[in-house]
């Protein structure tokens, strides 16, 4: 029988947690357990804390006890909760998309300077974008910077080649307000776009592509639960990479300035390094740099043309 109080339920909770096959400490549990019962409740951390709800619902109960065995067998909290924080801002998430990872901050971060002398005319790509995060990470960030009238300027694309995923971008879109800045396209990779966009003071084609080699061993959860058309690049991890180089010549030619920005794999610069400089990249690409994540893992790459 699951308790009715409260604080029982917390530490009851806590315990099963803990004993379920996950790895997580005292303090990952509680704050787990805390988070999801936040949710269930409709409460703040504080509210929680202070005890403002003592006794929890039947109702309330049964939807913490479904949840709770989801995250006993091993299913990641942010797809419990249906929202991962990213670059500071709440990101809806679903089975559908990949949970947006804290290194893939680093794009965004990157992506930046290049406003800062405020380009009149611009084109953000965000290929294989999931939930969205990337370019509407920036998106957000650069009308805070500048203002809402700036962002007219330019042209925001998230594209995906997953339908489910870019309707989950598309609501992340319109719960951050930029459902009338950015678009989302259906597109394997830069294939369904016309070199003509980018024909701009600036143009940036970011991404966060699938890298994973297939063969290579994932966390029990994230190989469950997240999705292999996320995750899986093929027999070296760098099939999409590959055709991702091949093909972001041909647009960002178009513009004045213009960048690639990707994320790639631990161990996978060596790799990335001679695709870039294989001999039809190589007439394209100018400058090619190699950024660290806090781990100190080369993280993205960023190619200048
Ligand atoms: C690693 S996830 C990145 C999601 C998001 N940008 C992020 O950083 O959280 C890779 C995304 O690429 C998409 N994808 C895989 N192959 C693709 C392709 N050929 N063209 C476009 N998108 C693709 C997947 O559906 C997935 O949403």
């Amino acid at each position: 029988m699951v308790p009715q109080q409260l604080s029982e339920l917390r530490r009851e909770a806590q315990h099963r947690l803990l004993k379920a096959p996950l790895g997580l400490e005292d303090r990952t549990a509680q704050l787990e357990v805390d988070m999801l019962l936040e949710h269930v409740l409709g409460i703040t951390r504080t509210e929680l804390l202070t005890g403002r709800a003592s006794i929890v619902a039947a109702e309330q109960r049964t939807l913490f006890e479904s949840l709770l065995v989801r995250r006993e067998r091993g299913e990641p909290i942010a797809y419990l909760l249906g929202e991962r924080e990213f670059f500071s801002l709440p990101f809806k998430v679903s089975p559908s998309v990949l949970i947006p990872r804290p290194e893939t901050e680093l794009l965004v971060e990157l992506a930046l300077p290049y406003f800062e002398r405020q380009p009149v005319s611009f084109v953000v790509v965000d290929v294989c974008t999931g939930s969205g995060a990337v370019v509407l990470a920036l998106a957000h960030e650069l009308r805070r910077r500048f203002g809402e009238a700036y962002l007219g300027g330019g042209i925001f694309v998230g594209s995906d080649i997953s339908d489910a995923a870019l309707t989950v971008a598309a609501e992340n879109a319109r719960l951050l307000e930029l459902h009338q800045v950015v678009r989302f396209v259906r597109a394997d990779l830069l294939t369904a776009f016309h070199p003509r966009i980018c024909r701009a003071e600036l143009a940036l084609v970011l991404a966060n592509p699938p890298y994973i080699p297939d063969a290579a061993e994932l966390p029990r959860d994230v190989a469950t639960f997240e999705p292999a058309l996320a995750l899986r690049g093929g027999r070296d991890g760098l099939d999409v990479i590959t055709r991702l180089i091949q093909q972001a010549p041909l647009l960002l030619q178009e513009a004045e300035t213009a960048s690639l920005l990707f994320e790639l794999g631990d161990g996978q610069r060596p790799g990335v390094d001679s695709l870039l400089r294989s001999a039809e990249a190589a007439t394209v690409f100018d400058s090619i740099k190699f950024h660290s994540d806090l781990a100190g893992i080369p993280r993205v790459v960023e190619v200048s043309c």
